[in-house]
């Protein structure tokens, strides 16, 4: 498969690129920093650019056809607003609509779903005011990507961990109660998910809550 993957040099985003390359495709990473990314591998490419420069992702977009597209840029705050992930948001969609790129896939977060508050009183109280500009933009990049005319997924993991693989992880489209469940989930597992999504099509067009 041909892949692109925006936010590259995050930590998701750079298991999302090694899971690719492990997997055998063809891999795109753009980056505003290409030192950041630390890998070099002969199927991937690195393209540099801004990600809210339009010229810049369409470049890259329309260069060749990719089956799959990543977004993985996240904010580094949990407080503040970043009006400029929006407009990224919109950027990534509009030139993914633009040139057919194949499938859509965005790490949005558990906290934003209706049904979040089953997942007890973190989700219920806390995160909704203490995370609530974050939360704010997350439901605003979803609906971009709702209301685009891609094949969309919207992966909602909980809090993220640096813990390695272990291929135990839940998925599914509303939240079961479940006690046994941690609430955390390794960049390592959330990635692993994210690159069976590319030939798996159970969630396209839904939102898809993922945790170990
Ligand atoms: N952290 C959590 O517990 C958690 C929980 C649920 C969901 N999520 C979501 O999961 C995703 C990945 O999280 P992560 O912790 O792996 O991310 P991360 O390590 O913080 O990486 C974020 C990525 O976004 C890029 N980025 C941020 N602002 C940018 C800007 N203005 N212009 C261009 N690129 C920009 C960064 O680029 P640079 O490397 O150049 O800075 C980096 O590649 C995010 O969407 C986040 O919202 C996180």
């Amino acid at each position: 498969m041909n892949i692109i993957v925006f936010g590259a040099t995050g930590k998701t985003g750079r298991d999302i690129v090694a899971g690719a390359l492990n997997n055998g495709h063809q891999v795109t990473a753009f980056v505003r920093n290409p030192s950041k990314l630390s890998m070099t591998h002969p199927n991937l490419h690195v393209h540099t650019g801004e990600i809210t420069n339009m010229e810049d992702i369409d470049r890259v977009t329309k260069a060749q056809h990719y089956d799959v597209a990543y977004s993985a840029i996240g904010s580094k705050g949990m407080f503040k607003r970043e009006p400029i992930l929006i407009q990224a948001m919109h950027n990534m969609v509009k030139t993914s609509e633009q040139n057919d790129v194949g499938k859509f896939i965005h790490i949005s977060f558990a906290g934003v779903r209706s049904d979040a508050g089953k997942l007890g009183l973190l989700y219920k109280l806390i995160v909704p005011n203490v995370m609530r500009n974050l939360l704010h933009d997350h439901r605003e990049k979803d609906a971009v990507i709702k209301q685009s005319s891609l094949n969309w997924v919207l992966v909602q993991p909980p809090i993220l961990t640096v813990e390695p693989y272990s291929g135990k992880y839940v998925h599914e489209v509303h939240i079961q109660p479940d006690k046994s469940r941690k609430l955390k989930m390794s960049r390592a597992n959330l990635a692993d998910f994210m690159l069976k999504l590319a030939n798996d099509s159970t969630y396209d067009r839904k939102e898809v809550f993922v945790t170990e």
